[in-house]
């Protein structure tokens, strides 16, 4: 497979959807607009959630952008997996009444396969377990085999964040192959928690819209809602063994490592700590740009907290404190 710079893959999933009619918008600041159910924008859907209802009219029906998110909920499993990281970039085209199930998951194919290069044969896509009609279009238009094909429930398969608009997706992993199996075997499936197994792009077929309270409306319109981990697609196309050694973060754990005098890969509990110190300075670096102090309450004590624990684990690898304070 060709080897690409993460910015060099930004742009070529924004020229791939921008070929297809869409309008490529800038990123939208971390800080939400008019949105009390987030303290922080968490995914490319989020600061588009009033075209999604239909409150507002979208500059057109079809939009790309990367996105700025934050992301707290996975913390503890920050440094410690290849795949989790508070801060990163979601790629994502939306569809806003306009195409569905029946353009995504074919485009979604082709740009992992033809643009990017990814082996089709490591690819296995999941779908919502009632979803009869995404499987078949896996199975009946993309000839993909049943057996790669797989069922999962809404804990998987069904995506929602908090209120607003939601709804079953499909999901495509990527086989990293053996070598990064690490720990139990069990995990290292499609759908398990391991790093073999890396899910790289999620459609959601956006119909519902959730009070909050766990009741569901229709929308007046179906919409698309993609969403694709930049340093997730980066790591699979640089076949590098985590986030943290992807060409752009390299740079900045690099940097870690020069300011603390350590050397990456000295150990694993000093491995540990200059990914928590380079994710989470990079999170309150976007975090402070887009106008967030550090404070007691809000995105504010989320920024703080990141920066408290980055100290703590640089206290930690120093010998003065504990990482249980963390
Ligand atoms: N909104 C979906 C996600 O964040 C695409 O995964």
């Amino acid at each position: 497979m060709k080897y690409y710079g993460l910015n060099e893959l930004r742009k070529m999933f924004l020229d791939y959807f921008e070929s297809k009619g869409h309008l490529v918008m800038n990123s939208f600041s971390l800080v939400p607009h008019n949105d009390n159910s987030l303290l922080l924008i968490n995914s490319g859907m989020a600061p588009l959630k009033p075209y999604f209802t239909g409150q507002e009219v979208p500059p057109r029906t079809r939009v790309t952008t990367c996105q700025k998110c934050i992301r707290t909920g996975d913390l503890e499993n920050v440094g410690k997996t290849a795949r989790h990281g508070t801060f990163f970039e979601m790629l994502g085209n939306f569809s806003f009444g306009d195409y569905f199930k029946k353009e995504s998951i074919p485009w979604a194919w082709e740009f992992l396969t033809e643009v990017i290069g990814l082996d089709p044969d490591r690819l296995y896509p999941s779908v919502y377990v009632d979803d009869d009609e995404a499987y078949a279009i896996w199975r009946d238009v993309m000839h993909i085999p049943e057996d790669r094909i797989f069922k999962f429930g809404k804990e998987d398969n069904f995506w929602e964040h908090g209120s607003g608009p939601c709804g079953p997706c499909t999901e495509i992993y990527y086989d990293r192959g053996e070598k990064y199996a690490k720990g139990d075997p069990a995990d290292n499936v499609v759908g398990g928690d391991g790093d073999r197994y890396m899910e790289v792009w999620n459609v959601v077929f956006s119909q519902f819209d959730n009070d909050g309270h766990g009741h569901y409306s229709d929308l007046a319109q179906k919409n698309i809602d993609t969403g694709m981990g930049l340093e997730r697609l980066a790591v699979a196309v640089q076949d590098v063994d985590s986030i943290f050694d992807v060409d752009t973060l390299q740079a900045l754990r690099n940097k870690v490592c020069e300011i603390a005098g350590v050397e990456y890969h000295s150990s694993e509990k000093a491995d540990v700590a200059i990914r928590v110190i380079t994710d989470h300075a990079r999170s309150a670096t976007f975090m402070i740009s887009d106008g967030i102090m550090p404070s007691n309450e809000g995105r504010g004590y989320v920024l703080r907290r990141l920066i408290r624990r980055a100290v703590r684990r640089r206290d930690a690898q120093r010998g003065t404190v504990s990482p249980a304070q963390s």
